[in-house]
């Protein structure tokens, strides 16, 4: 018994939701081979794409793995080989992606114990050994598809959101590495309350706008007073990237994850094409190397 899968990257925070809004891309995405095996370990015995530990306890695929296995009420062990497509630390989930293909893979092997949600608990752990903390925003839409948020941490609550139908993102990765690790440390623990309610009234706002297929009030919603005046610094021409891609006719849009990607979200395909365009030729001119990825969300 064996099992392929492809998961794809996400985006997380989508602006205002730091660690609680996320959604799935088309493209890229980590694919996985998993093993069911006589022995009962878990062993990873091939990494395509990046240098990547392959001792489980090392490997957030691994971790995300054992901890499933520590709560399944049997004998089971499985072989996993990873063929990476997301380079890790480009702020499109990269850990995630591999965390959730690998817990998904092998509650199908063994027949569906567990619940989405579990699902997302144990890859929550991948997260833990990546970045420090075990954050679900990407890991939520990897399992789930589509948009998430992250309604609560404890216990876990992952509701899924509508989408419209012409909700098109555009993620333009530049080639710098940002670890999620010291994205996170760079931040306030404090949030003042005027920054507060800004931003839950983006979350609503957003959510509303997602659920209603309210354009304009998304647009309007796209916006971060917490992590992202912090964190643009690390981002090249990033103030540069978000004012074109506005001209261009992009809904708005910020930091995806922790970076260095930068996501724009737009209404319908054209538009789209029109803020790829509009991101990449800001690279361009600079002379940053970068890769560009037009997505459907649903
Ligand atoms: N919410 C996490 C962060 C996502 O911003 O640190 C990391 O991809």
């Amino acid at each position: 018994s064996e099992i392929k899968t492809f998961t794809p990257g996400t985006v997380a925070n989508v602006s205002c939701g730091f660690d609680v809004l996320g959604f799935a891309l088309d493209s890229p995405g980590d694919e996985m081979v998993l093993r069911r095996t006589v022995e009962k370990t878990v062993k990873i015995t091939r990494i395509d794409g990046y240098d990547l530990p392959k001792e489980p306890l090392r490997n957030v695929a691994g971790v995300a793995l054992l901890a499933m296995l520590k709560e399944y009420r049997g004998d089971a062990g499985f072989e996993i080989e990873i063929y990476k497509k997301i380079k890790p630390g480009s702020g499109i989930g990269s850990s995630a992606a591999s965390a959730a293909g690998v817990v998904v893979a092998a509650n199908k092997l063994l027949g569906e114990p567990f619940s989405k949600t579990e699902l997302v608990r144990f890859a929550m752990e991948g997260e833990r050994l990546a970045s420090g903390v075990a954050h679900a925003d990407n890991i939520a839409p990897a399992i789930f598809g589509g948009f998430t948020l992250v309604r609560s941490y404890a216990p876990l609550d992952i509701i899924t959101l509508d989408t419209p139908s012409e909700l098109f993102a555009t993620v333009i990765h530049p080639q710098i590495e940002v670890r999620t690790a010291d994205a996170r440390e760079i931040l306030k623990k404090n949030v003042l309350l005027k920054d507060a309610i800004k931003q839950w009234g983006n979350v609503g706002g957003l959510v509303a706008g997602l659920m209603k297929s309210d354009y304009g009030l998304i647009s309007r919603s796209l916006e971060d007073a917490i992590v992202e005046p912090i964190r643009s610094i690390l981002i090249p021409a990033f103030q540069e990237v978000k004012l074109k891609s506005k001209e261009a006719g992009a809904l708005g849009g910020g930091i995806s994850g922790s970076g260095p990607s930068i996501f724009m979200l737009s209404k319908g395909e054209e538009a789209a094409q029109q803020v790829k365009m509009a991101m990449a030729d800001v690279y361009e001119k600079v002379g940053i190397d970068f890769d560009i990825h037009l997505s459907k969300v649903n």
